[in-house]
């Protein structure tokens, strides 16, 4: 197969693979002199990089990494350009960004550089050089976004504004042994099963394509249940918008409400997907929006409940919700599910600059 090299480097100010001019001289004075010197390449990533970019993403995510299940269909992606930057030929880092929001915003995800060259800059410059990059491709892009759940700095702050932060309640389970657990609990019936005996509510409501469509965009009621009007997918922060409805319809995701004429809690489902972590190791990552406990409870059951019955083998199950529900949620988790919790309170945290 052919293998092309889209090599950019520092110095040139020509991006052929794009046709357009960059001006790359706004970006070079505030590369660190080592980085500048050290002769890093800029390339846009292809399907034969895969290997490589595994190599050096070891233990990434505590071994909870996306890519390796998402990298090929990023490649496919049309509003999304995935950038290395080698040193000596060889990968040392990567960034990927999608642009979304109606071609408003430039998503950053993905990155990462080898465990060797951390602490040096070079995520910095990755930073920088492709923001450069999509605004050259992208005219209309006006704000750069993206999730951490690390501890931001003072700096971060000058640089970014906080759209919104959501607890991360991380646990782990056999899947069989969940399952077991909920069929104690009564929950093994058809989802409308004793899965929410003591509230007058009929339980949660699966909404499809249409029904989402409906309730997000032809009303108003989502825009306040929803932190900062933004609906979060698997650390992905969309406007509710009909362009971003259509990149989440190509998802496997489970959306429930509790009500759909009158809503109080939401989630969306990422169906379970394979993790590096170990053998038979999957990652189930539910966006939980709202902050009526029990509401949140129901759906969260829902969805377990949903999943264990067809996954097989160990399961890490990620949850993001509003902090406050956190500890009461992380307690239901322990004391009536019987599931380990992995992580103390973290935070998601969507962060966002102006690109200028
Ligand atoms: C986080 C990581 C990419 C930082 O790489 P690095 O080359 O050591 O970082 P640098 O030396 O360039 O210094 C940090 C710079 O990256 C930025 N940065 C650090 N973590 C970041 C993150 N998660 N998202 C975006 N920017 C980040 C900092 O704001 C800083 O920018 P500045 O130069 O404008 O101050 C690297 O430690 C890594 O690969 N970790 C494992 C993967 C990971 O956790 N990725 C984060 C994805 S959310």
């Amino acid at each position: 197969m052919n293998r092309v090299h889209h090599i950019l480097t520092f110095n040139f100010c020509f991006i052929s693979y794009f046709k357009m001019k960059i001006d790359t001289s706004l970006t070079m004075p505030l590369l660190p002199e080592a980085l500048s010197q050290a002769g890093l390449q800029f390339s846009v990533a292809t399907e034969e990089d895969f290997d490589e970019i595994m190599g050096m993403s070891k233990d990434i995510y505590g071994g909870l990494d996306y890519l390796p299940t998402r990298y090929t269909s990023w490649m496919q992606e049309s509003n999304r350009t995935v950038i290395l930057a080698r040193k000596e030929g060889k990968v040392i880092a990567l960034e990927s960004v999608v642009v979304i929001d109606d071609g408003e915003t430039m998503l950053v995800e993905g990155l990462r550089v080898a465990p060797q060259e951390r602490g040096k800059g070079v995520a910095g410059v990755l930073l920088r050089f492709c923001s450069e990059l999509i605004k050259a491709k992208y005219p209309d892009v006006k704000v750069c976004r993206l999730t951490r759940d690390d501890q931001l700095r003072p700096k971060d702050f000058e640089k970014y504004r906080i759209i919104t932060k959501q607890g991360i309640l991380l646990v782990r389970f056999r899947a069989e042994e969940l399952k077991l657990r909920l069929s104690e609990l009564g929950l093994s019936g058809g989802i409308h099963s004793s899965l929410w005996p003591t509230t007058s509510n009929a339980g949660p409501v699966h909404l499809n394509h249409t029904t989402v469509d409906q309730l997000y965009l032809t009303t108003d009621l989502m825009k306040g249940l929803l932190p900062n009007g933004t609906i979060i997918q698997d650390w992905q922060p969309f406007k509710i918008l009909r362009s971003n409805l259509d990149i989440l319809f190509k998802k496997d995701i489970d959306w429930l409400v509790d009500d759909e004429s009158n809503p109080t809690v939401a989630s969306l489902c990422t169906f379970p997907f394979p993790v590096p972590i170990g053998e038979d190791w999957y990652y189930l990552n539910i966006d939980m929006f709202g902050k009526d406990l029990n509401l949140a409870r129901q759906q969260f059951l829902y969805h377990l409940q949903r999943h264990t019955s067809t996954l097989k083998g160990h399961v890490m199950c990620q949850m993001f919700l509003d902090p406050p529900l956190w500890k009461p949620m992380a307690d239901f988790c322990r004391n009536a599910l019987k599931v380990e919790r992995v992580k103390e309170y973290r935070e998601q945290c969507v962060v966002e600059a102006d690109v200028i």
